[in-house]
């Protein structure tokens, strides 16, 4: 912003069809904008930590879809220039929308707490998805709790709906984001282009550089912190692009899990079984592959199935420029990366799969959704005929920062696949890692664990069918 633009002082976007100002700091939370300045208490606050679904709302940003979210863990600063829809904004000229309709008729609501916000998940995937699978509508509950009715007719009452017709969705015209906006000592900036991040990421090291915040907002809940400035990624063009060659995907380190999702697919198909796992809709609508790997969590799911397929990231700065490292070389010890003060993920570059290469990835949780990993286990092999020619195994959950198997490799390089070498690489594990003991699984349990999933790839790569429990 040039120096004679004085900064704009209230949060401006469409709240339910009607364009809105507040002037509240960007670091209030969603939930309370709409609850306490909008009046809007069809939200509710349940957990705090995006963890129950009662504070869902839709969200739309750009020309997107309107995509569920949870409110509780979203500032005021995700805000800016989109679309809001809060339970209230549903009806129609006074008339419940026909999910709300069947829900109601067939007995999907009982003391009603979750009630909101399980319409608000649901509106999001009959939008998306007209003719919702029995398991799509259960992936679109993933992150919902309802503790009395039970699901079984909320998932009847989706079906019903699905069959009626879709209510057409006015798209209001959004109003245009401002690059910065100041208010109550709280600084938010909204570059839109890498140039711009750069140059406030050189100027503000310390600011918080927010992407999708789903691990921001619960560490802002959680300690009741305050931002005095932060950089939103959001908005940056060089990080929101997916580009393709014959060789290789590069992901914009703001490209969303569900984007991520969408696009690996075809392709990695285990991969994309984990990321169907990885939290809710609401939380991979929001959550970005940058802010998984700037997070630098030794339970991240991303990170060892990137290592493991070999991805590298590139890193940048106004200063010195672009860099690109391979991502195992980014983590350093716990939650220390590679990543300067003034520099950020730009993207992360994953190789195709080609012939005789076989990736699978495997995630271990105490609950199968909606929770992150005990142990993950990723791995890549080339094949020469029977023989493993290359490899890289992954590990998260065994260490302070995901990391490879080294030994346990060597012990399959060279050989074929089989119960002698599977078995080598098991007990080479020891040498590798020495896993903590916490309360997602004991350090014997982590050892274990992991040693199974070993043998779970052999019989996966024998193409055996595994009966495997799923926690
Ligand atoms: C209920 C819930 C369930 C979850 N489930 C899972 C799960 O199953 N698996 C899992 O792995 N994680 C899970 N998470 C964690 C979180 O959703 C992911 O880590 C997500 O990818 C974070 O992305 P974000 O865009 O929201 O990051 P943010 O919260 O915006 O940022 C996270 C960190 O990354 C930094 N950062 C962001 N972008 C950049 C960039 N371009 N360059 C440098 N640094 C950057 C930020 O400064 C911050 O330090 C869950 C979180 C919640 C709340
Ligand atoms: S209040 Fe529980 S997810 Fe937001
Ligand atoms: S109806 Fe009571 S929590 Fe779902």
């Amino acid at each position: 912003m040039n120096a004679e633009t004085k900064a704009a002082e209230a949060i401006r976007f469409v709240l339910n069809g009607k364009t809105v100002e507040f002037a509240v700091r960007p670091d209030t939370t969603a939930l309370d904008l709409v609850r306490l300045h909008a009046g809007l208490t069809g939200t509710k606050e349940g957990c705090a930590e995006g963890d129950c679904g009662a504070c869902t709302v839709l969200l739309r940003r750009g020309d997107g879809p309107r995509q569920a979210a949870n409110a509780c863990i979203m500032t005021a600063a995700q805000l800016d220039g989109t679309e809001l829809t809060t339970v209230e904004g549903l009806k129609h000229d006074g008339a419940l929308t026909p999910l709300q309709d069947a829900m109601a008729q067939n007995g999907s609501s009982q003391c009603g707490f979750c009630t909101p916000g399980i319409v608000m998940a649901l509106t999001g995937l009959i939008e998306e998805n007209p003719e919702p699978e029995e398991t799509a509508i259960h992936d679109a509950l993933a992150g919902n709790l309802c503790r009395c009715t039970g699901y079984r007719p909320i998932v009847e009452a989706t079906k019903v709906a699905a069959k009626a017709k879709p209510a057409s969705i006015a798209r209001s015209v959004l109003p245009p984001l401002r690059s910065e906006i100041a208010v109550g000592g709280c600084v938010l900036h909204q570059p839109g282009d890498l140039a711009g991040l750069l140059e406030l990421r050189g100027r503000y090291p310390d600011a918080v550089l927010l992407a999708g915040g789903t691990d921001l907002g619960v560490a802002r809940a959680d300690y009741h912190s305050g931002w005095d400035r932060i950089v939103s990624t959001a908005h940056v063009r060089e990080l929101r692009a997916i580009t393709a060659t014959r060789d290789e995907w590069t992901f914009g380190a703001a490209v969303t899990w569900e984007e991520v999702l969408a696009t690996v697919a075809d392709d990695y198909p285990s991969l994309a079984t984990l990321i169907r796992r990885f939290g809710s809709t609401q939380i991979r609508s929001m959550g970005t592959i940058g802010g998984n790997i700037g997070t630098a969590s030794p339970i991240g799911d991303g990170p060892p199935p990137l290592i493991a397929l070999g991805a590298t990231i590139t890193l940048a700065s106004r200063a010195d420029g672009e860099r690109s490292i391979l991502l195992e070389d980014f983590f350093l010890d716990y939650r220390k990366t590679a990543m300067r003060p003034d520099e950020v993920i730009i993207s992360v570059t994953l190789p195709r799969l080609k012939d005789g290469e076989l990736f699978r990835v495997y995630k271990l949780s105490k609950r199968y959704d909606q929770d992150i990993s005990t142990v993950c286990g990723a791995f890549w092999l080339r094949m020469e005929g029977d023989t493993v020619s290359e490899c890289r195994i992954a590990y998260g959950g065994m260490a302070a920062i995901p990391k490879r198997a080294k030994s346990s490799e060597n012990k399959i390089i060279g050989r074929p696949l089989d119960s002698e070498s599977t078995r080598a690489a098991v007990e080479a594990l020891s040498d590798d890692f020495s896993p903590l003991s916490d309360w997602r699984g004991s350090a014997e349990y982590r050892m274990k664990a992991a040693g199974a999933l070993i043998q779970r790839l052999a019989h996966d790569a024998a193409g055996e069918t595994v009966e495997v429990m799923a926690l």
